[in-house]
């Protein structure tokens, strides 16, 4: 590949922004947030700083993530990953809402924070929150010695390096990996299989490279950007897994490029959105090879019936059934792992969007790096 990962090397250029040196910085990130913290003779993770006991650990009857935009987003994906692995029930919540609705503190619940910067008040608030009613909360964090990561019971640093663009990328991605690496742990102190456990592990190291692979297809990607940014209003739909892929999608797309953008759920697209699709409101699919393949596929048809463009994030290989679509492919790994390597090319649609429209990329108009005041 011909990207250049070295920081020292970056020079300003038609393409420069520090959200394009970041993404780029994304596999040596993953790399940085696994490294020294797997354990393959008993196929875990090794997080010293949860302290979290085996028995403790054993008692947790409950997950709930903590944290804002994009945090939030990857925090419902980490969630998911926690109850598929650990089989522990989890969901994920904004801070900024949990806070403010006097949520009721069980002692049993792990509570996870989860931020880039560590300083976000909102979050910041909700540990404090979590913490004065008795409960126990961790922390996924980027900036060591933050006021979250302070606050915290303990917890991991996500060692991503400085971010310094407002939209979040290399930070995201170790958030991600913090949380494959805490449902793995959490997952192995309980029930999840030796072999569940060497999968995961193999998937994990695979990872980076895989990042990589799918970063060089940013030619074709800004391609499909162009095309997307000429549409005033644009959906991001996906289920289960795909789901916050495509809201940290949308999210991400209207940052940079304020260009409309919404993320449903496939499923619910019967329910309302179709009606407003036509050829000028553009979907971006997610897609992965899995057990809802088939609906999902089934469901875009409705859109393509109705001539709405559609740009597809799958897997490479798999049959789409004759859905006319561009078509975007990321590599497969374990299923568990998908929605990092799908989230991947929607940076690139971003960024590529937003460079096209002439917008400022690393300083979008009525946004901060980090809110740290109420
Ligand atoms: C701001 C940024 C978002 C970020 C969020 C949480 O709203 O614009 O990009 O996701 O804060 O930041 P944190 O530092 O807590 O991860």
């Amino acid at each position: 590949t011909t990207l250049d990962l070295d920081p020292e090397a970056y020079e300003a250029g038609e393409h420069a922004s520090y959200m394009r040196k970041e993404m780029l910085e994304q596999p040596e990130a993953a790399r940085r947030v696994v490294s020294g913290r797997l354990d393959k003779r008993f196929a875990t993770a090794h997080l010293g700083g949860l302290n979290l006991d085996a028995r403790e650990t054993r008692e947790i009857q409950r997950v709930k993530v903590l944290g804002c935009g994009s945090a939030y987003y990857v925090g419902q994906m980490g969630a998911l990953l926690i109850e598929e692995l650990a089989r522990i029930p989890a969901d994920a919540e904004a801070a900024s809402e949990f806070r403010y609705r006097d949520p009721v503190i069980e002692p049993d619940t792990l509570y996870v924070a989860v931020s880039q910067s560590g300083e976000t008040i909102d979050t910041l608030l909700a540990v404090q929150e979590v913490r004065r009613k008795g409960g126990r909360c961790i922390g996924l964090v980027n900036v060591v010695g933050s006021a979250i990561a302070r606050e915290c019971d303990g917890g991991l640093y996500l060692h991503a390096g400085p971010e310094v663009a407002v939209a979040s990328t290399k930070a995201l991605t170790t958030m991600f990996l913090g949380f494959a690496l805490l449902a793995l742990q959490l997952g192995r102190v309980r029930d999840l299989s030796i072999a569940d456990g060497r999968r995961l592990i193999a998937g994990l190291e695979a990872l980076p490279e895989q990042v990589e692979a799918v970063l060089a297809q940013e030619d074709a990607l800004a391609e499909t950007a162009r095309e997307l940014a000429k549409a005033e209003s644009l959906f991001f739909v996906g289920r289960v897994r795909g789901f916050p892929v495509a809201r940290e999608g949308a999210q991400k797309f209207k940052e940079i490029s304020y260009r409309h953008a919404e993320a449903y759920q496939t499923s619910e697209l019967k329910h309302g959105p179709l009606a407003l699709i036509s050829p000028a409101v553009p979907t971006v699919a997610i897609v992965p090879d899995d057990e809802l393949t088939d609906r999902n596929v089934g469901a875009l048809h409705e859109i393509a019936a109705r001539g709405g463009p559609l740009v597809v994030v799958t897997h490479e290989g798999l049959d789409l059934g004759g859905l006319p679509a561009t078509r975007i492919d990321v590599p497969r790994n374990e299923k568990e792992l998908d929605p990092i390597l799908l989230t991947i090319p929607l940076q690139v649609l971003a960024y590529h969007a937003a460079l096209h429209l002439g917008h400022d990329i690393d300083k979008p108009r009525n946004l901060a790096k980090s809110v740290t005041v109420e």
